[in-house]
């Protein structure tokens, strides 16, 4: 699968402001700087479609993205460490989880995950509460050309290690760099599968 067109929809600060138009949805979320938007851009091939920086808590809003004129690729601001206040913070976790929680055109969350870094407890419980909710997930790793082939192997074992305490069955995953444009045949394939069946 290789995407075609992909067009910047809209930023929503709340689920009634999403596109209506009931065309399924995929969402990336991860923590603040963990590369979501950077990873949009790779898998569409438009370089700056989704705004990035290394400035955790650059994105805000629940983009939408239309790509084909067929489905949503949604970039979803981060959890984690981002300097902003608390009060900042808990709105967006509020719109976060209302989104996730609520929309009824999500088919999928890819929650992406610093390949470089040992599990931690941030993303453990953010998965934890997607599987709750019964919310389908994928797990992807970001930024395998900073590390070591052998490290970023070490690393992975350890964070699916972490997870089997909370799930019987492990979520497929995926080894990515936005910079080296790795892991996109496998992520588009794995999209296909999910939007067009
Ligand atoms: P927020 O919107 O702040 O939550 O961040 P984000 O998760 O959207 O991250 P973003 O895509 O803006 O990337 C954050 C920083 O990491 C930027 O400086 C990117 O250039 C860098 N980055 C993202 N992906 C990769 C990657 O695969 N490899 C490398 N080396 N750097 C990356
Ligand atoms: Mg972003």
């Amino acid at each position: 699968y290789q995407i075609r067109s992909a067009v910047f929809s809209k930023s929503s600060a709340k689920i009634d402001q999403c596109p209506q138009d009931n065309l399924p949805e995929i969402a990336f979320i991860g923590r603040s700087n963990v590369g979501k938007s950077s990873l949009i851009n790779m898998l569409t091939g438009v370089k700056n479609l989704a705004k990035t920086s290394s400035t955790p808590g650059k994105t805000q809003l629940i983009n939408h993205y239309l790509v084909d004129n067929a489905w949503y690729l949604v970039d979803l601001p981060g959890y984690g460490y981002a300097k902003v206040p608390m009060s900042e913070k808990a709105k967006w976790e509020k719109m976060t989880w209302d989104y996730l929680l609520d929309r009824k055109t999500l088919l999928y969350v890819f929650v992406l995950v610093d390949i470089r870094i040992k599990p931690q407890k941030s993303d453990l419980d953010f998965i934890r509460k997607l599987g709750e909710n019964g919310i389908a997930i994928k797990i992807v790793f970001t930024k395998e050309d900073k590390v070591k082939t052998m490290e970023g192997q070490r690393n992975i074992m350890a964070f699916l290690e972490a997870l089997k305490e909370d799930w019987d069955i492990l979520p497929e995953y995926f080894v990515t760099s936005s910079e080296k444009r790795s892991g996109k045949v496998e992520m588009l394939g794995l999209i296909e599968e999910i939007v067009f069946n």
